[in-house]
């Protein structure tokens, strides 16, 4: 099987098709949420820009069409996974019930459901509602021997006990929506992809769940977050995507990325 290898297809069919059962360590997943549909703009917002509500083709399904979708794909996750192996879904109270649903309905069993609190989320554009600043990332697992390196993670833990000493990581974590640098932007300075997740996240899942040499999948890559915190952090990675516009940026930011020593 190939790995350091980037697919440009749907997830479902180079699952079936080009990666064996029981050959992956750690999936993180960054799905559809399927809340695209209407238009939503806040020009001139004072904390980040011009802000659009994501609206993407590839975010709008009918329900029982989403919610087959989303069983297929984690059905194909769980057949490539290794016995001890995880996965990381993220989502948002949009589509938080169905993942959970799915999960249990493939007999994952779910260790945490990780809060991640965005320091710089946008406005309540609507003003009819509390502003929504967390997202979610559903962690399960496979066997009973999931890795979870727990040193690693309490060192790169930001938070300190008060005498400053280092403290177990919690299932919140405080890290602002991609920007400034990180954030990918287009010819027209546009940004490129409207879901980029922050490395930072990426890192701390990869750091806790896999060791050196394992094999990081991320079947819907989009503009490649998961896989250059992979290759960073000396892991081997597959990713699929089936736009091709992601693809190529996924390449030049590939290309720019070394391992880390
Ligand atoms: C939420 S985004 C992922 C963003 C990514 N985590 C990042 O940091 O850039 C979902 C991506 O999945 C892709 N996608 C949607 N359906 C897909 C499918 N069936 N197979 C592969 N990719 C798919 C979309 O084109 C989109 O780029």
């Amino acid at each position: 099987m190939e790995y350091n290898k980037l697919y440009h297809s749907d997830c479902r069919k180079i699952l079936k098709t080009k990666i064996l059962s029981n050959s992956v360590n750690l999936v993180f997943a960054d799905p559809p949420y399927n809340l695209s549909g209407n238009n939503l703009f806040l020009i001139g917002n004072r904390t980040g820009g011009d802000f659009k509500k994501v609206n993407e083709r590839w975010d709008i399904m009918g329900y029982d069409e989403y919610f087959k979708f989303t069983n297929e794909w984690i059905n194909l996750c769980k057949n490539v996974l290794v016995d001890n192996g995880a996965i990381y879904i993220s989502c948002s109270f949009h589509n938080l019930g169905e993942i959970i649903v799915n999960l249990k309905q493939n007999q994952f069993v779910i260790k945490n459901i990780i809060t991640w609190k965005k320091t710089n989320s946008m406005p309540s554009i609507t003003k009819r509602t509390f502003t929504h600043s967390t997202e979610f990332i559903v962690w399960a697992v496979k066997g009973n021997n999931w890795v979870f390196n727990y040193e690693e993670i309490k060192n790169i833990n930001p938070e300190r006990t008060q005498e400053g000493q280092k403290k177990q990581m919690r299932d919140v974590w405080e890290i602002p929506i991609v920007q400034g640098k990180e954030r990918l932007k287009n010819e027209n300075n546009e940004t490129l992809h409207s879901t980029q997740k922050p490395e930072e996240l990426l890192k701390r899942i990869i750091i806790a769940s896999s060791n050196k040499n394992d094999i990081v999948l991320d079947p819907f890559a989009g503009s490649g977050t998961t896989l250059i915190a992979a290759k960073k952090l000396n892991r081997r990675w597959i990713g699929i995507e089936k736009e091709k516009i992601y693809i190529e940026a996924i390449k030049k930011r590939l290309i720019h990325t070394l391992p880390l020593k």
